[in-house]
């Protein structure tokens, strides 16, 4: 929404009718309802001149913005998604018709523990502007965060009155199964942005792990083959052999900017090299550093693997800017415990002592099994049949991290987990009544929960998890499964009040102003109709007009020409369009007609390519993350066909038919549906079957037309659908 156009319908009163105004999470403020403050009339944003550098040294990254950097970011998000342009401004006081950005020390913040909080922030508002006072520069961010929410959500009209927020719990976030699927940087730092703007603050990154491997039915050689990663890429000599694969790795300027984009918007990276299980990627590197039994373990035992984990977190601790990293150690073998605490504890000190940074581990022994690692370590809870969080963990005071599986999800398939988080469940988890809270682990027995001020619930992370490897999913296809009920988790991480029926009437209107993402990949249109080149002979020129009303107008790049009611591409030229990608649900139609075979590009986008042959297969294809998905269609030589590629919610379809021709009245129409093969290693329980098929969702692939490809174009039309 843009603040400075006059709206006459006002659809969001600004009535207080709770003691919260509806956000994401929900913003605690008591109001009179008489009076309020109009957006339209803010003229700058001052950050007090007291705290401008100040930056927060309690929060869990290394790399604080200052109070200053936020509020140039939050101006350029007010900017960008509101229109209004506001000046930046040092100044000692609040003053008319701006944004003042200041600390207060003396207000005290606190958790759900009654901790100290540096999060919290005081939002006032009053007829002459705003103060956002936080404990923290962090805290202010959150602050501004409101404000961006509000603004949207109230018509740009604040009600004036007062409020002061913290968070529940210190960690709130989302964990990213970059081992088995490789995420490009652009993705997670999107991401970041969009749990920033629900004030989230953590993105735990996985960044090794391998497929699951039923050792049972597997050759040692397939072992050794099995999809593994380790997605960090050092030059230390010392690790040479371990990264890779080598072009789906983060460099080390790759991974900086990650942290630094994510910093930006309030979100640490927390990184997780995950061993000794799951550990592929360093076994198939040192078999003799293996466990007999399982190849895909280390030897907590041998007398070389701590030496070379020592080496490996001795070469990333410098790249890492979070204060906590994670070390994995989850699904051993049960028959080393006393080996694997003494792992587990050494490599804690030593990442300690080198980095002064603390060590996560998932939950995997308890303490009465004879896992008693030490105590600065924080435990991540993930599963109630190996773990009971609260009387193993947090009854013996280890602080512990809530990733219990009611909000865990596996991509695409799986037998026992879900796709989506359950929004359901997200208003509703207490069995004693009411929402989720980070506090809750069983759903279902209270008995299972400790009370909500137990200070050793240090938060709630909601893993994602890439099981079924690099093809299951497309990157976005992790996006979607968090997309719709996030940010109602986010709410209560924070410990916010939203009611369902509330968080449905807002989250929609919302997803319009989430600054410095589009992973909706949506396209700007004025209407349903996105874009349209006829292609026919009176409209080639060096310029395609776009027919759409949007001026999405193509540049021809090469020797194509005008002939047949089509454009012909000789293989030599190509169309470029502004557009990049298409995001769900939309339509691309066009009518094509090769005149010669071998691998060409029909469509090429930011996130997929459209094929009609590729070098390995005549069918066409769909290749995303550099993998191949192929339809039973090869396209026919010198004969019209009119293709529509469709992306309806989570399949994607390609309708072709024959264009009808004086000698040749049939229309033949036949229907395809993108799919991907998922192989389960015999996961399923009980059953037989070893492979599912899926459908996969593809965004609409834009930038360019034609590359490679041999024969006529026209009539392309690309639609949005809701
Ligand atoms: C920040 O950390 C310092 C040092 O540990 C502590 O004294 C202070 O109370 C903390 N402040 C907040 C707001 O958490
Ligand atoms: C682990 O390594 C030790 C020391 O090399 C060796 O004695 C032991 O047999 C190994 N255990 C397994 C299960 O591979
Ligand atoms: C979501 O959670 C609710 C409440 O626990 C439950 O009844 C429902 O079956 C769950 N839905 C799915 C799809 O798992
Ligand atoms: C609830 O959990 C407690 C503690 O884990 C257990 O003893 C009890 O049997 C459980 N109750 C039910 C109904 O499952
Ligand atoms: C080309 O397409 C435009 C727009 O669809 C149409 O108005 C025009 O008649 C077409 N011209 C030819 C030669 O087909
Ligand atoms: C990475 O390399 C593999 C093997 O050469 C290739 O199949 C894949 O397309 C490449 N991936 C990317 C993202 O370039
Ligand atoms: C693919 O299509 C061809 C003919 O169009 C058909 O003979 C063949 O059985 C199909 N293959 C599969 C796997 O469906
Ligand atoms: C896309 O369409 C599906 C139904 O096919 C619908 O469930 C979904 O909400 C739509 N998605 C968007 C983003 O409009
Ligand atoms: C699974 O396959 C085995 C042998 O192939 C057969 O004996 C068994 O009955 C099958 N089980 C099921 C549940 O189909």
């Amino acid at each position: 929404m843009y603040c400075f156009f006059f709206l006459f319908v006002l659809i969001n009163i600004a009535t207080v009718t709770a003691n919260y105004l509806h956000a994401v999470p929900s913003v605690p403020f008591s109001s009179d309802n008489r009076q309020s403050f109009r957006l339209r009339s803010l003229k700058h944003i001052v950050v007090d001149s007291s705290f401008a550098d100040e930056v927060n040294t309690n929060g869990s990254t290394l790399i604080p913005p200052t109070l200053w950097e936020f509020a140039s970011t939050f101006q350029l998000d007010v900017k960008n998604e509101l229109g209004l342009q506001l000046r930046l401004a040092i100044g000692k006081n609040p003053a008319p018709d701006a944004i003042f950005l200041t600390l207060d020390k003396n207000q005290v913040f606190k958790d759900a523990a009654g901790i100290l909080t540096s999060e919290g922030y005081s939002l006032t508002v009053d007829r002459n502007g705003i103060v956002i006072a936080g404990a923290s520069p962090l805290g202010a961010w959150w602050g501004t965060r409101s404000i961006m929410q509000l603004a949207q959500l109230y018509d740009c009209r604040l009600p004036c009155g007062s409020g002061t927020d913290a968070p529940g719990w210190r960690t709130r976030g989302i964990m990213l199964d970059a081992g088995r699927h490789y995420y490009p940087p652009d993705f997670i730092i999107e991401l970041c942005s969009y749990l920033s703007f629900f004030k989230q603050n953590e993105l735990h990154l996985h960044v090794s792990d391998n497929l699951f491997i039923n050792l049972e039915q597997t050759a040692a050689s397939e072992i050794m083959n099995t999809y593994g990663s380790f997605r960090l890429s050092s030059d230390n000599p010392a690790l040479n052999g371990l990264g890779g694969p080598q072009n789906e790795s983060y460099t080390h300027d790759q991974f900086e900017a990650i942290q630094q984009r994510c910093a930006k918007r309030g979100v640490s990276v927390i990184p997780e090299i995950e061993a000794p299980a799951h550990a592929l990627a360093i076994t198939r590197w040192k078999p003799e550093l293996a466990l007999s039994s399982d190849p895909t373990m280390l030897n907590v035992s041998h007398p070389g693997t701590l030496p070379l984990l020592r080496e490996i977190w001795g070469t990333f601790l410098p790249w890492f800017h979070s204060k906590e990293v994670h070390i994995g150690a989850d699904e051993y073998s049960a028959d080393h415990i006393p080996d694997y605490v003494k792992y587990v504890n050494e490599l804690s000190s030593f990442i300690q002592e080198t980095s002064s940074k603390r060590t996560r581990i998932w939950g995997t022994f308890t303490p009465s099994q004879g896992s008693t690692v030490s105590k600065d370590i924080t435990i991540q809870h993930w599963a109630p049949y190996s773990d009971n969080a609260y009387h193993d963990f947090i009854a013996n005071g280890y602080e512990t991290i809530n990733s219990d599986y009611m909000f865990y999800m596996v991509g695409k398939w799986s037998p026992y987990f879900g796709q989506r988080l359950n929004k359901t469940l997200i208003f509703s988890a207490d069995p004693l009544g009411g929402p989720f809270a980070p506090h809750i682990f069983d759903a279902a027995n209270a008995t299972n929960n400790p009370p909500r001020d137990n200070p050793f619930v240090v938060g709630h992370i909601s893993p994602f998890w890439s099981d079924w490897g690099p093809t299951a999913t497309t990157f976005l296809e992790a996006y979607y499964s968090w997309r719709d009920s996030l940010p109602a988790l986010a709410d209560k991480q924070w410990g916010g009040s939203l009611l369902e029926t509330e968080y449905d009437s807002i989250i929609d209107t919302l997803r319009y102003i989430i600054p410095d993402q589009n992973l909706d990949r949506r396209v700007e249109s004025r209407t349903a109709l996105v874009l349209k080149y006829p292609l026919n002979k009176s409209h080639v020129g060096k310029v395609i007009k776009d027919h759409s009303g949007n001026n999405y107008h193509g540049i021809l790049k090469g020797d194509c020409n005008a002939g047949e009611n089509g454009l012909y591409f000789a293989g030599k030229c190509h169309l470029d369009t502004p557009l990049h990608s298409l995001g769900r649900n939309y339509t691309l139609s066009f009518e094509v007609k090769p005149t010669s075979s071998g691998p060409a590009t029909l469509f090429a986008g930011a996130d997929s390519t459209l094929m009609s042959q590729t070098a390995q297969s005549e069918l066409v294809t769909i290749i995303s993350g550099s993998h191949p998905y192929a339809i039973n269609y090869t396209l026919p030589l010198n004969r019209w066909i009119r293709v529509e590629l469709a992306g309806r919610g989570e399949s994607t379809f390609l309708k072709v038919s024959t264009v009808p021709v004086t000698d040749d009245k049939r229309q033949v129409t036949q229907e395809f549906e993108f799919l991907t093969r998922i192989d389960t290693h015999g996961v399923q329980a009980g059953s037989n079957y070893t492979t599912v098929w899926r459908p996969m969702a593809f965004e609409a692939p834009l930038a360019r037309i034609g590359e490679g490809f041999k024969g006529y174009f026209r009539q392309i039309v690309v639609r949005k659908n809701q």
